[in-house]
């Protein structure tokens, strides 16, 4: 298996609910390396880009307004297969589908309908952007140990 990176955010419900230790020592658990990290509240303008994917979803406009309600946690992570590794980390979309021990179902099932705690790439194409969306390569550090 490949090494990868993959962009994880760490969503408003999740870092005012105090989770962000909690899901810090997943990824430490999991073989998953952070090798960049910032805290950072977006503006609307910021949220609508990254997810402009979706800006014909029902959903769209709820999904800007939670994003941009408190700031976030955005952090790159490295590993063995870490983008397949760290979308089952997190679970289903939907925490209600989530799997048990998943970040959704553990940390999301009791929040509002789009608040899921965790995003994360979803293929090496998207990472890419992600990252780049949030990081320059300056910022992103090769950890030799
Ligand atoms: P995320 O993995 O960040 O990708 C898009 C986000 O949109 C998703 O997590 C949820 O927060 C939200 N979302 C996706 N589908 C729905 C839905 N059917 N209803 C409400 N929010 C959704």
């Amino acid at each position: 298996m490949a090494v990868e990176r993959t962009l994880s955010i760490i969503k408003p419900d999740a870092v005012a609910n105090k989770f962000i230790g909690e899901i810090y020592s997943r990824f430490a658990a999991n073989d998953l390396r952070i090798v960049a990290a910032r805290m950072v509240h977006l503006n609307k303008e910021q949220a609508e880009k990254f997810y402009a994917i979706h800006k014909n979803r029902p959903f769209f406009a709820m999904l800007i307004e939670y994003m941009i309600s408190d700031p976030v946690m955005v952090t790159v992570l490295e590993g063995e297969d870490a983008i397949a590794k760290y979308r089952t980390l997190m679970g289903a979309t939907m925490p209600e589908f989530a799997a048990p021990g998943s970040i959704r179902y553990d940390l999301a099932r009791d929040g509002r309908a789009n608040e899921n705690a965790v995003h994360g790439s979803d293929a090496s194409e998207t990472a890419a952007e992600e990252i780049k969306f949030f990081f320059k390569s300056e910022e992103i550090f090769d950890l030799k140990r």
